[in-house]
């Protein structure tokens, strides 16, 4: 039974796995998209322009102490006014799609409690036409985590039920302006990062946090993420429902929703660490105690989550559960790096390490000899292991049964040392990364595309401008442009795939 079977189980009957063979290279479909990624509060700048108010983002940076360098989105990469140079970069790279996401505040700046702003619409407008007058396809996120920052103020956001409908009303107005020229639509991006960090660490917006993590400002209940994560599913359900009975027939696009996936290895052999593993890979997927993507695909939360909260676990409605049935047409992965977990059930881990009573107490961050999985790359969280990415997808693929899979996002941030052009780790990141992509495709991984973070340099979040992920360099006191190595070994490896399909 695929909707009550616990995270360990591998569903091989369903893929269509072959051999490998490394001599051969792959042929990418027809139709494989090749981009770039973006987010609208990371590129767009002009943070009041044209009707927009406040975002939660907007909002967080301005509190002191919680942005590295202290920086804000308010100009970014002020993509909102450059944004037809920054196609023309796109174009010149060859790329066939651009991954990039609305800013809801734009659009309805009071959510449903006011009016819809009409120069945010045509600003969209502008941008979707100049996209595909460049023959790129665009490929749209609704969310990319920031909101009207009213919806916090007036309910608390995604710890109220209500967001759904505010939701509902936002996708519904996208679908109808733009989802004639939009085919490929993403829900959320990556809500699982939004809730860990939101509701249960606490360094992003609305900065609560568990009882159970250090660090919190404001103490707040295990039950929250589980919450959160509740009223996004059902929103993404919502949404889902509405684009399936009114508008996909009709414009022919497709929905699915964008996950972090960070891959994880067993610290050791020990049984112990290889269920540890599998837990870590459940439970992070889906958000450590919250699974996104059980009950979008298969209906309802899995029977382990159901063991672990009992009555905390919050329910569908039978509602939900007919619009959940093929509640997704493609899934997104984002997949950067790889960590060990260790099990912290049967051995001790160190203080502070384990994990969550969701997680079954894993230390998703433990070190082999004293070293962390990969190489490291000097960001924190960020090691290189492509492995990672080979086992993910293919996890995602036999989980899912063969879903179609985009990678949505991938690509080499790096501490602002001062790499102008020459940034020649990108390249053997972005090179070995593509090639574990091949072998999970040649082993019968449905992938359709790939995404590239980032075209320029832009605001990454709580690092503010301190790690740089552009093919472009940007100079921040003058938005000027500069392409790194990375932008033509991007554009060469474009070249040679898309030629051979
Ligand atoms: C994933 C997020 O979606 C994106 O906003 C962020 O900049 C990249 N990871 C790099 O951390």
């Amino acid at each position: 039974n695929l909707v009550s079977s616990s995270s360990s189980t591998r569903y091989d009957d369903h893929i269509p796995l072959r051999e490998t063979n490394e001599e051969e290279d792959v042929h990418f479909p027809k139709n494989f998209l090749f981009g770039t990624a973006s987010s609208a509060y990371q590129y767009e700048g002009a943070y009041l322009s044209d009707g927009k108010t406040l975002s939660n983002w907007d909002v967080f940076t301005n509190i002191t102490g919680k942005i590295a360098d202290g920086s804000h989105g308010k100009v970014a990469v002020d993509h909102y006014h450059r944004y037809p140079e920054d196609l023309d970069l796109m174009e010149d790279l060859g790329v066939n799609s651009y991954r990039f996401s609305l800013s809801w505040a734009r659009i309805l700046p009071k959510g449903r409690f006011g009016d819809m702003n009409m120069e945010g619409i045509y600003h969209y407008n502008r941008v979707i036409d100049a996209i595909l007058k460049r023959g790129i396809e665009p490929f749209v996120t609704l969310t990319h985590y920031d909101i009207p920052q009213e919806l916090e103020y007036r309910y608390g956001s995604w710890l109220n039920p209500q967001i759904r409908e505010d939701f509902e009303h936002y996708a519904e107005i996208c679908f109808r302006y733009f989802g004639n020229r939009v085919k490929f639509w993403s829900t959320f991006n990556e809500p699982n990062v939004q809730v860990i960090l939101g509701y249960r660490k606490g360094t992003y917006p609305p900065s609560r946090c568990s009882k159970t993590v250090g660090n919190c400002t404001r103490g707040d209940s295990e039950i929250e993420p589980l919450v959160a994560a509740h009223n996004i599913i059902r929103s993404h359900l919502a949404a889902v429902s509405i684009y399936r009975t009114k508008y996909q027939e009709q414009q022919r696009g497709k929905i699915g929703i964008v996950m972090n996936a960070i891959w994880f290895e067993p610290v050791s052999d020990a049984l112990a660490d290889r269920l540890a593993a599998e837990r870590a890979q459940a439970f992070y997927l889906t958000c450590e105690n919250c699974r996104f993507l059980d009950p979008v695909v298969f209906g309802r939360y899995p029977r382990e989550m159901q063991e672990i909260f009992g009555e905390d676990l919050p329910q569908f409605t039978k509602d939900d559960l007919k619009s959940s049935k093929n509640g997704l047409d493609f899934i997104g992965i984002n997949q950067y790096t790889s960590r060990y977990a260790k099990d912290c059930l049967h051995s001790a881990c160190e203080p502070g390490q384990g994990g969550s009573r969701a997680e079954g107490f894993v230390n998703a961050n433990a070190l082999k000899d004293g070293l962390a999985l990969g190489e490291p790359t000097g960001v924190d969280w960020f090691n290189v292991y492509p492995q990672g990415m080979e086992e993910m997808l293919m996890y995602a693929t036999e989980r899912y049964k063969n879903i179609p899979l985009y990678v949505t996002e991938n690509g080499f941030g790096e501490n602002n040392t001062g790499v102008l052009v020459n940034d020649y780790r990108r390249v053997k990141y972005m090179s070995s990364y593509l090639d574990a992509l091949k072998r999970a495709m040649r082993k019968g991984a449905d992938i359709r595309g790939y995404f590239t973070w980032s075209l320029l340099d832009n605001f990454e979040w709580i690092s503010g401008y301190t790690i740089r992920f552009g093919l472009y360099h940007v100079d921040f006191n003058t938005l000027e442009r500069t392409p790194r190595l990375s932008a033509s070994w991007y554009k060469n490896f474009i070249f040679q795939h898309r030629a051979q399909s």
